[in-house]
This record gives structure tokens, sequence and C-alpha cells, in this order.
């Protein structure tokens, strides 16, 4: 860290504020179920979970066995629903670490049965349909049978049913209306069997935010808890602060003459005497390379260019225009201070999911927490 100046800034009050603001949004007694699979959509999961927590966060979901388990490892006692496929060694995985399953058919449940009987415990499931999706999940019309045979393995707790929008942060909600529509539907008929099933959801942040009548239950948000947009074509932000800033210090600085070129390919040639600043964050930190000579990073004078290709481990930016910009400075590749995650993947042509969470590893992540939140 001292060595190499660059770190990603997660807030963790911001995080604990939206998931207050979320929950606001939710009937009294209904629950929220705040989504930091991939490590916290790159933030960190065991801080973003506490933090999701403390704002009135309920449960949580991860998208598979070994990361719920991890969050058991670090001492968090919340429920935990694993999101996508469990096959049998995960299974019992999940089990053991009490986490909550999401099975796909009576087949996978009876995977979690056989290891709640063999392991002496009760484990709660949750059968998801897919109601437009095309990812994972049984047929709306097999979900009734395989909702009561689920029910009557031993072992087994059918706490939930849901399912999961495809474009509920889209500008015309038809579709998500259209599912919608189906999962009750499906939720009817698995009731008429004489299931009572506790927990109906189906709301991710696009749900949650846009189309209010998919609350019912809970809601399970991602990238809204962390301050960001489900999509370009509907501004979500209103209530919600983003959490991460990444940034780096200037290592060094240098003047050169009109004509110098500037890192690999020698794709930038300097126009007049130009100030370059060194970064030492790149693409292999999650700073895209197709940001070269197109993104930029922020400094308190203002926006400076990305100057040439950015490399693996450092880039350039040309200061020339902010004359007081000095090595030891901080630039803020994205978050508070630069330019949005928002702003940089509307540039890169992708979603606010993939700017945080390609922040690699190897950037340590710094946590900050206001008096007034702990
Ligand atoms: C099943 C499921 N529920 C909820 C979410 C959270 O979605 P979002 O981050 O758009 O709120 C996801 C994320 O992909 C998901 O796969």
């Amino acid at each position: 860290m001292i060595d190499r100046p660059a770190w990603a800034e997660v807030n963790l009050s911001a995080v604990t504020r939206n998931v207050r603001y979320l929950k606001s949004l939710m009937s009294p007694g209904a629950r929220l179920c705040a989504v930091v699979k991939a490590d916290g959509y790159g933030h960190g999961a065991a801080g973003v979970s506490r933090a999701a927590l403390a704002g009135g966060a309920d449960r949580l979901a991860v998208a598979f066995a070994e990361e719920g388990i991890e969050l058991r490892r670090q001492g968090i006692t919340a429920p935990i629903l694993v999101l996508g496929y469990t096959g049998p060694e995960g299974a019992r995985r999940a089990v053991g670490w009490g986490l909550d399953v999401t099975v796909l058919s009576a087949d996978n449940a009876r995977l979690v049965s056989e290891a709640a009987v063999s392991l002496g415990r009760k484990a709660r499931v949750h059968l998801k349909v897919d109601t437009g999706m095309s990812r994972l999940g049984i047929r709306p019309e097999e979900a009734p049978g395989a909702a009561r045979a689920i029910a009557a393995l031993p072992g087994l707790e059918l706490e939930g049913v849901f399912s999961h929008f495809a474009a509920s942060d889209a500008a015309d909600p038809e579709f998500a209306r259209e599912q919608l529509a189906l999962y009750r539907s499906v939720l009817g008929r698995i009731e008429e069997a004489g299931l009572r099933i506790p927990l109906r959801h189906m709301a991710n942040s696009g749900g949650l935010l846009f189309l209010p009548e998919s609350r019912l239950d809970m809601a399970r948000p991602g990238i809204s808890v962390y301050g960001l947009r489900a999509s370009s074509e509907r501004e979500s932000l209103a209530g919600l602060e983003p959490a991460m800033a990444l940034r780096a210090r200037v290592v060094q600085t240098r003047t050169v003459p009109a004509g110098t070129t500037v890192s690999y390919g020698r794709t930038f040639r300097a126009s007049r005497t130009t100030r370059l600043a060194v970064l030492p964050l790149g693409y292999a930190d999650g700073v895209f390379r197709s940001l070269s000579n197109r993104g930029s990073v922020g400094f308190p004078s203002g926006r400076a260019p990305i100057a040439g290709r950015i490399c693996m481990d450092q880039c350039m930016a040309d200061v020339t225009d902010l004359p007081e910009v000095r090595e030891g400075d901080v630039a803020v590749f994205f978050g508070p201070g630069g330019p949005s995650a928002g702003e940089v993947a509307d540039l890169l042509g992708t979603i606010d999911y993939e700017i945080t969470c390609a922040v690699n590893k190897r950037v340590p992540r710094i946590y900050t927490e206001e008096e007034t939140e702990s």
C-alpha cells in the first residue's frame, strides 16, 4: 500500500444509508435481502454485509455456497441465500454451514434433503421459477407439482418461491409486468395446492425501485446497495450514494516536448509541451485498457485525460491543463471526486456492475465509516 499507492475506498456508511433507504421503500414487515455475491460486487463482501445489516437488511444473498461459507467464517450469522446452482457437494457444504439453498427442481431439492438428513439438520430451500429470464429455474407449469414434492421431502422447509426479472430496469416496463403476472399465477397455483409460501420474492434493484408492486414479501437488491445504477435506461440514483472510489497517487510527473509519444504502441503524440502524471493502476487492476486515450481521472482541480495505452500496472494522465497537480496528489479513476462508475461504464459500452466487479483483488480495499453510523 505504501510502496504502491493505489486503493479502492469503500464508504460503508454509504452502504448502510443506501440499504436504509431501500428498506424504507418496503412495506412494514417485508424483508430486504442484500445481494453481496462476487465479493459484494467488488466492494468486499464481509464489510458490505455488516454495513447492509446495520442499515436494516434482514438477509444476504450470494451466488454459490463457498461465497456464503466465507461470510460465515467472517462471523456473519444472518440468513444467507445461495442464488445459483447447488450440486451434491455444494448441498452438503451449504447445509453444514447453515445456508439457505435455491433449488431448481424436485431432483435438485432431493440433494439438499439428503444432505440435511445425513447431517441431522433442517435446511431452508427456495424454489426458483423461470418466468422469462431463460436462465436458472423451473418452468412455470412444472412449479406447483415440484413445490408439492419438495414440501414433502424430509429435512427441508420450502420457505420461498422466487423468480428473477430480465428487464426490470428497462424504460418500457411491459415485459417486467408480464413476468410478475406469470410469477403471481404460479404462486396462486402453488397456494391452491394447499402450500403456504412464507417468502415470495422477485424484485432486484430495478423491480424494487421502478415496479413497486413487485416488492412482495422480500426484495433482493444488489447494485443499488452500492449506490450504482441498474441501467442507463432509468436514472435510479435518487436517495442512493456510490460507495466505492478507485484512487491512486501520482508517483511521477514529467514535462515532454511536442512530438513525444506516450506508452505502448505510441498511440498518443503530444501536440504541445505536455505534462504527464504517472499513476500506478493498470488493466490488471481493473482499469479497462479500452479507456486508453478515452477515459479521464479526477483531481480536485479538474479532469485529466488518460494519455496513451493503459499498461498492466500503470497509466499516464495528461495534466498540462492542471498545473497544480503534483507528485503525491490523488487521482480518482471512478467514484466521488472523479468520473462516476456509470460514466466509465457508458464510455465502455458496459454496465456499472462490471466497473466495480473488475477491480482486482490486488487493489487494497480501504473501508471508511462515519462516526454517526458506527
Ligand atoms: C437472482 C438474483 N437476484 C437479485 C440480484 C440483484 O440484482 P441487481 O444487482 O440488479 O439489484 C441478482 C443479480 O444478478 C440475481 O442474480
